[in-house]
């Protein structure tokens, strides 16, 4: 009898094969996500959850997972899951880096060109066959390439967007709670610089912090008034690290330029004035979103599971004490 594994929603199909070599899988193939009862449900018995983002593991979910021994969350962030509970019982907790990286950050720049130059208007100008005649200031924006760019977070992301920024040659700020190696800097051209100096000097604002305490809510009213009146936020990271509702104002009183927008507040619902403002760009949480990395994604958290349920250490563990005290 192989061990029993819970998938609680649709994955990519060689991923399910690989677990079904290895495990006794009960496939929750859906894309609706089971809620916390269903989920305590199913997971009677089993030893590893395949999880996604939008399955909450709060302590009180971990409290009752009698035999589970790993989490293996098909995502880099692990917000929506209490790590501390999980050590706590011994279970372990994997994400899948690396993979996402450069298409994160492919994203990003994404939201960010298309925000500075109104690519999204445009395309609506033309659709709805407005566009009856060139003129010299239609649809202006602002100039990317020889501009700074302020990276909160300066992980395999940020680093990532900055590579980015430097092909545009962009000025690099950079602030994160701990500074980077100097060789990272020198690479990237990057400069360590204070919040406030990030916002009053950027040209373009970009996020890459995880969602922990202190960073829920670092974009909120005050940090929108020390931003340039023609600067622009980008966030893929998570969407309450911006306060929303603040966002929302400051983009339709012109406090910002814009914004493009890859994650929310409230997943999937998103604040009522964003939806009606011309000067965002808004995304359905899709920065990691190519066919290949969302592949690899499901294929590296089954291999994760697949570890765990073999005795082997998993390549991406969140909480290595509770492997270290086994
Ligand atoms: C992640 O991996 O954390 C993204 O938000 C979803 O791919």
């Amino acid at each position: 009898m192989k061990p029993p594994v819970l998938i609680t929603k649709r994955i990519y199909p060689e991923a399910i094969e690989y677990l079904k070599q290895h495990a006794e899988v009960d496939y929750a193939a859906s894309d609706d996500g089971l809620t916390a009862e269903e989920l305590l449900a199913r997971v009677h018995g089993k030893q590893a959850v395949v999880s996604q983002l939008t399955d909450k593991f709060s302590a009180g979910v971990i409290d009752q997972l009698d035999g589970v021994r790993v989490i293996a969350n098909v995502a880099v962030g692990f917000d929506n899951i209490d790590v501390p509970a999980a050590t706590r019982r011994k279970i372990l907790v994997t994400n899948t880096p690396d993979v996402l990286t450069d298409t994160t950050a492919d994203f990003a720049f994404t939201l960010l060109m298309a925000a500075a130059r109104r690519v999204v208007e445009g395309h609506h100008f033309v659709h709805s066959g407005q566009w009856t005649k060139w003129r010299i200031d239609l649809l202006v924006g602002q100039d990317i390439h020889h501009r700074t760019l302020g990276i909160f977070g300066m992980g395999r992301i940020g680093q990532a967007v900055a590579r980015r920024g430097r092909g545009f040659d962009m000025r690099i700020l950079y602030h994160d709670a701990v500074r980077a190696p100097e060789a990272v800097e020198r690479e990237l051209g990057a400069e360590f610089v204070s919040a406030e100096r990030l916002l009053r000097e950027s040209d373009f604002v970009s996020l890459h912090v995880p969602l922990l305490p202190h960073t829920r809510h670092m974009m909120s009213t005050e940090q929108f008034h020390l931003m340039k009146p023609t600067a622009i936020l980008v966030n893929t990271s998570r969407g309450p690290v911006v306060d929303e509702a603040a966002l929302a104002e400051a983009l339709e009183e012109r406090v910002i330029a814009g914004a493009g927008i890859d994650v929310f507040e409230n997943e999937p619902q998103v604040h009522p004035t964003l939806l009606k403002l011309e000067n965002v760009v808004l995304a359905p949480h899709i920065a990691s979103a190519s066919v290949d990395t969302r592949r690899k994604m499901s294929m590296m958290a089954a291999e994760n599971a697949v570890a765990v349920i073999e005795g082997k250490k998993p390549a991406n563990l969140l909480n290595a004490e509770v492997w270290t005290a086994n």
